[in-house]
């Protein structure tokens, strides 16, 4: 097992870029690696406390270590990010009710609407920006699932206020930090239960990796998640922990890197012609544009550019975008014209070059054609 050589003093709190380099490595002990090894084992000699592969392994334990510190909590890492919002909705009892904001990621939603049809829970599903309309539906909540931002509305929720509300009926507030990172937000820190988190995305950063992980300051909490994934099976394959954890030691770097090119396209996208809109939530490496002429000119563009890749998913080095109508089971409150962009680290002149002959090209566009 590593032990974390960063475990903090009051006297040496690590800041989080410290954190991502150095938590989770093995002591620093003579010829010990300087890396977690990936361990391929589906079973250990008996006597000890993880026995089976589905109960623990060393290279899930060092991911784990690091993301922990990094929320300010324990992590326990899981087979995808819906693996874990699936365990997560489980804690709800018969007829419990789930909030949850109606742009959250499509797929959370999908499995919220599928337990209500089949008659397990009810759910609320609501605008995360009106935080009046949240805390009401707060009051007879099991589970409360914020995303902030949300995904790929990009709207903010107000975490306080809601986890104040959701406290009260003594519901579970769940935060999907996927968007923001622990770098940006620690919804622990303002008393949330629960961060969950897809590390397929920023955490792991390079477009090679499914995986999900949760985060909480609550023992027992964590002991009941932790035994309903070992029993389902939900857990995390060896390499893609040891990848992510390979990722999450340039997240700030690649971060810092993203977030200030999204902010100077945003500052070139904005009044541009053939934008109806353009949200940005001021942080972060994802724009959503919306495009005045709506979903042809939007397919027209993604289908126009040589840097910027058309692919779903978010958070890797390299650009993506897409069309999120293009997904049938996208909510129609989405406007069809929204493409969400997730910003890579490349040179932000060449993304603004790639991007602005896609634009142009609708220019070109005869009359009547979009
Ligand atoms: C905000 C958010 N949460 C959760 C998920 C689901 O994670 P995964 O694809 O790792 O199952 C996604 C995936 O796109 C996401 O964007």
């Amino acid at each position: 097992m590593p032990t974390d050589p960063t475990t903090p003093t009051a006297a040496r709190p690590l800041r989080p870029a410290t954190l991502a380099v150095t938590a989770g490595r093995p002591a620093h002990e003579p010829d010990n690696p300087l890396n977690t090894p990936i361990t391929m084992a589906s079973t250990y000699v008996a006597g000890g406390d993880t026995e089976y592969g589905r109960y623990g392994n060393p290279t899930w334990t060092a991911f784990e270590e690091a993301l922990g510190r990094l929320e300010g909590g324990r992590c326990l890492a899981f087979s995808s990010g819906l693996a874990a919002v699936s365990t997560l909705l489980d804690l709800v009892g018969p007829g419990g009710k789930v909030v949850a904001p109606r742009h959250a990621y499509n797929g959370s939603i999908l499995q919220v609407a599928d337990l209500e049809a089949r008659g397990r829970i009810t759910t609320e599903l609501v605008d995360v920006t009106d935080t009046d309309a949240v805390v009401k539906a707060c009051v007879d909540a099991a589970l409360v699932l914020v995303e902030s931002p949300t995904n790929p509305a990009l709207e903010i929720a107000d975490i306080p206020a809601i986890v104040s509300a959701a406290h009260e009926a003594g519901a579970y507030v769940v935060v999907d930090n996927t968007f923001a990172t622990p770098l940006l937000q620690q919804p622990l820190t303002q008393d949330a239960d629960v961060v969950l988190h897809s590390a397929t995305k920023f955490i792991a950063g390079h477009s090679d990796v499914l995986l999900g992980a949760v985060v909480t300051r609550d023992d027992e909490l964590f002991d009941v998640l932790k035994k309903r994934r070992d029993m389902i099976g939900a857990t995390p394959g060896t390499f893609e922990t040891w990848l992510a954890l390979r990722g999450l030691r340039t997240l700030h770097v690649r971060l810092e890197r993203a977030q200030s090119n999204a902010q100077e396209l945003v500052r070139r996208l904005t009044g541009h012609s053939a934008l109806g809109e353009v949200r940005y939530p001021g942080f972060g490496a994802i724009i959503s544009i919306v495009l005045a002429d709506g979903a042809i000119a939007a397919d027209l563009i993604t289908r126009s550019t040589t840097l910027w890749v058309h692919a779903t998913s978010l958070g890797s080095v390299e650009s993506t975008f897409e069309r999120r109508r293009r997904w049938k089971s996208e909510p129609a409150t989405i406007p069809d014209g929204l493409v969400r962009m997730s910003v890579g680290i490349e040179d932000v002149d060449d993304l603004w070059d790639d991007l602005a002959g896609a634009l142009d090209q609708l220019k070109a566009q005869p009359p009547g054609t979009l």
